[in-house]
């Protein structure tokens, strides 16, 4: 079966690639750089850019990213997952997300938002957050605020679009992984998988390949593999193990 490609994204060459395994890590494929980013506020106190940190070496191929969240040695697997309980299933489906997505109608600007998806990045929350910003008229700077906050979303739980010529706007992201940290609540984030990398589910059949994913790396998501913000709820960090 063909590959579904979300609308306005574009698909990775196939030499990069995610295996989720069955009761396992996330494998992925194709040496991608993986980086930690950094969610970094603006003036406003919510997200606005994304700072690097550290490289993740992956000279090997694949490399085993962790998906129970509770490696000693995250964001790679060291195989704890094979000894603890954890719940594994993927319950996310597989249709676009863009059928789920609830449509938000202004005169410049459409947006669609698929909550189901959301990470809690909070890039679309300052200057009065990008659903009223949409609403009326914008200025030309609003126009480039609501550009912004509507590509910079990881998950990309927000996809907007162009009124009048119906163009989705999409960042140009090459194919590359970030170990997202979230240093204003004070918890580590979900695996950014940036530019249409295709990952296959433990049962062999693809997800909808898109230009933003975040997939869950606490374990605890309820629509895995993706995440769904429950990280900032069970206080997940790299650094420490905390429970619900
Ligand atoms: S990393 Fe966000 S819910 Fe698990």
């Amino acid at each position: 079966m063909e590959d579904l490609i979300q609308k306005g994204s574009h698909a990775a060459p196939a030499t990069y690639y995610i295996l989720i395994q069955k009761d396992g890590p996330y494998l992925v494929y194709g040496k991608p750089p993986v980086n930690q980013e950094i969610l970094t506020p603006d003036a406003t106190g919510y997200s606005w850019t994304y700072k690097q940190g550290n490289t993740i070496e992956n000279t090997e191929e694949p490399i085993a990213l962790c998906r129970c969240g509770q490696s000693k040695h995250k964001p790679c697997c060291d195989g704890t997952h094979t000894y603890i309980e954890w719940d594994s299933e993927e319950t996310a489906g597989k249709e676009p997300l863009l059928s789920g997505a609830k449509q938000f109608e202004g005169p410049e600007f459409i947006l669609n938002d698929n909550k189901k998806y959301c990470a809690v990045a909070r890039f679309c929350d300052g200057y009065g957050d990008i659903w009223h910003l949409i609403r009326k008229p914008a200025t030309d700077v609003e126009k480039e605020i609501i550009k912004h906050q509507g590509t910079h979303c990881p998950s990309g739980r927000l996809v907007l679009v162009d009124a009048k010529t119906g163009e989705i706007y999409e960042p140009n992201l090459d194919p590359s992984i970030g170990i997202l940290e979230d240093p204003v609540m004070k918890v580590s984030g979900p695996i950014w998988v940036k530019g249409g990398i295709r990952i296959q589910s433990a049962d062999g059949s693809s997800y909808e390949i898109r230009n933003r994913v975040a997939l869950c790396r606490c374990g605890h998501s309820s629509n895995k593999p993706f995440c769904d913000s429950t990280h900032i709820k069970v206080g997940f960090t790299d650094e420490k193990k905390k429970t619900v």
